[in-house]
């Protein structure tokens, strides 16, 4: 539409009505919220009202396909019936570094053709921005939320690449790392310049003296690097909080112009066309005095007031929380008013304990309760991210059946970095802390599940049982509701990469070893083409009954144990039927019958589903059911 002088201003006004409109419907949350945060300053409103500025600005500026967009979901959001994208069974995920999977942003959108075929249509890159040279924690230390690292492209390239995703029905995940910014960031200099708008932004000590006394009571995250939570700045002469590494400085949410200056970069983000925001190290954004600082009230309180910002601006952008805490905790940030979408590390880590244990007991027994999300509410399933993996079930879950939460931990961090006797893994350990012997495992989907062990021993049986294993891990993830994610690369079972040590840049992260570049991944000579293709047709067949089945839209799911604590049963019941995927964890075949594979429905005829799509055998229900070692058998009843 050309737009004259007076249908503009037209044009305008009615801009602002929908925007108040928006603000309206939202105010006594963002006013009630505000309050909780920031309610003893006698400037508070001074400061509401210049975050309502920043909502505004961002408002005027989102362009007509996103407003289009948030048009839409926010409709399909109110229909009765319809699932969001999120909760489908057709929505699968994957994840890469954009130069080591692509290169950079533009060779990526040449690779969406490819994750198509793959079957994906959501994916989270890693953070592309501005970020000090070396030292930026795989682009964690963001020196600037709108300007793109220099080889991989240019806010530009990110905007077309989330219109090519959009055209295709596909949706990009991209993180907001809000806990933390570098200390190249312009703030982070000019507080080091001593400039009193930014000296706020971080948390600043002249002394030790409160540097200590936080410290009594703080985890230590990243150890072999750095002793406690603080850094000396000389510039500053001070002590500056960094909960990760030195590089990398907590922002200050006890300023209310650190929440307004993130609100803004926030929203920003979602102006380029993100679909989805994926709130990192979230539990860590708010301290007091005398507590662990993490998941403290304050961070729900904080986390929802970003999201009412979403909620007025920009509706159909999702948040997705990273906690990687107590399974507990982890469940606090999934909700309506929070995050609808949430990583879910519980199924991650105790999968791995299952198959190294060949007994699914603590992992059905801490889902059992866990699972079930709000209605609005998903998971994001995986086995394995950029990250390391970290035991974090409950200690009183383990307790209840009869395992010593401590020495598990031992043994599982033993089993997974390849010392355990007869352990089928070769992981590396990660951030080894000596005062608590506490530590956490790295490696890939591959290495992890065996396949690089019997490779070099060039043993086919412990190869046969690797790669089911392996496959079986991800029918965990894809049978299970959510939004299951993929590292890209795993898909031809890429081995560790331990050339990470030789590169001073990436010598001192042990997570490096399970981010390899897809290129070399896939023509890895260590790995034969056709053990590659084995793990990649798997995949797909996983991937062809997710989408076949109808019951994978079930609202929910289900795990339950036979009396045989090698099988697992994930149940997803829609309406008249239901589907029992029926898992064996061990290395040998196991036979059950099916009245037990039911758990406590009426035990009628069944149906085995062997092919994507098709019905059949018709089964009786006192007729045994075998199920081969590490593998799984679909039954509809
Ligand atoms: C998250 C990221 C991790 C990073 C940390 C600090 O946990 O996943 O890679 O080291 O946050 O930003
Ligand atoms: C996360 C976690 C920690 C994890 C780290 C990144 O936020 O709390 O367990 O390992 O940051 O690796």
């Amino acid at each position: 539409m050309v737009l004259n002088r007076s249908n503009k201003r037209r044009y305008n006004v009615q801009r602002e009505i929908r925007f108040v409109e928006r603000l309206g419907e939202h105010y006594s949350d963002l006013h009630s919220l505000y309050l909780e945060l920031y309610g003893d300053r006698p400037d508070c409103y001074r400061f509401l009202e210049e975050l309502i500025g920043t909502l505004a600005e961002a408002w005027e500026v989102r362009n007509s396909d996103l407003r289009e967009r948030d048009a839409r979901d926010l409709f399909e959001r109110n229909q009765r019936d319809g699932l969001p994208w999120f909760q489908r069974r057709t929505t699968i995920g994957a994840m890469c570094y954009i130069d080591r999977f692509a290169g950079d942003l533009r060779s990526l959108e040449h690779k969406l053709d490819y994750l198509e075929s793959v079957g994906i249509n959501y994916l989270h890159v890693m953070p592309p921005f501005k970020c000090p040279n070396g030292r930026n924690d795989g682009g964690y230390a963001v020196s600037s939320y709108r300007e793109i690292r220099d080889d991989l492209g240019t806010m530009d390239d990110l905007e077309r690449l989330s219109h090519s995703m959009h055209e295709r029905g596909m949706r990009l995940a991209l993180d907001f790392v809000f806990n933390h910014t570098s200390d190249e960031h312009e703030w982070a200099r000019s507080a080091k310049r001593k400039d009193p708008r930014y000296l706020n932004h971080y948390y600043i000590f002249p002394n030790r003296r409160l540097p200590d006394r936080y410290e009594a009571t703080l985890r230590e995250i990243f150890p072999e690097e750095k002793r406690g939570s603080f850094v000396y700045c000389s510039e500053i002469h001070g002590w500056v909080w960094s909960t990760f590494h030195r590089y990398q400085w907590d922002l200050n949410y006890g300023n209310p112009k650190v929440l307004e200056d993130m609100v803004g970069e926030m929203l920003y983000l979602a102006n380029r066309g993100v679909d989805v925001l994926r709130l990192d190290a979230l539990a860590f954004t708010w301290k007091e005095l005398g507590t662990s600082c993490e998941n403290l009230p304050k961070v729900h309180t904080l986390v929802r007031l970003f999201r009412v910002a979403i909620e007025i601006v920009a509706p159909s952008v999702e948040f997705k929380s990273e906690a990687i805490v107590h399974p507990d905790d982890v469940l606090r940030y999934i909700e309506e008013r929070e995050c609808r979408m949430s990583y879910n590390p519980l199924l991650m880590a105790l999968s791995w304990e299952a198959v190294a244990t060949r007994d699914v007991s603590l992992l059905v027994r801490s889902l059992e309760h866990r699972y079930s999300l709000p209605v609005s509410c998903a998971w994001v399933n995986y086995i394995r991210c950029h990250d390391d993996i970290g035991w974090t079930f409950s200690d009183d879950d383990a307790r209840e059946i009869g395992v010593d939460p401590f020495a598990h931990r031992n043994f599982l961090n033993r089993f997974y970095s390849g010392v355990f006797p007869g352990t089928f893994a070769r992981g590396v350990p990660f951030q080894l802390n000596p005062t608590t012997g506490d530590c956490r495992v790295c490696g890939t989907a591959a290495s992890l599940s065996g396949i690089e062990q019997a490779l070099e021993r060039d043993d086919p049986g412990l190869l046969e049982n690797a790669i089911r294993r392996m496959l079986l891990l991800h029918a965990f993830i894809m049978f299970a509701r959510g939004v299951p994610v993929l590292y890209l690369g795993d898909e031809y079972g890429q081995l560790n990469d331990y050339s990470y040590t030789e590169n001073p840049k990436t010598a001192d992260d042990s997570r490096w070893v399970h981010r390899p570049c897809f290129e070399t991944a896939i023509s890895d000579d260590r790995t034969p083409s056709e053990v590659r293709k084995r793990i990649s047709d798997g995949l797909a067949r996983i991937i062809a009954f997710r989408k076949s089945e109808s019951e994978f839209d079930a609202e929910d799911t289900h795990f339950h144990t036979v009396a045989n604590p090698g099988i697992m049963v994930i149940r997803r019941h829609a309406g008249a039927t239901s589907m029992h995927v029926v898992c064996n964890v061990t290395d040998s075949p196991m036979a059950v019958t099916l009245s037990r594979v039911v758990d406590s429905e009426e035990c009628t005829d069944a149906e085995l589903i062997t092919e994507p799509g098709v019905s059949g055998a018709k089964i009786k229900c006192g007729a045994p059911l075998e199920i081969p070692a590490l593998d799984y058998v679909l039954v509809r009843l």
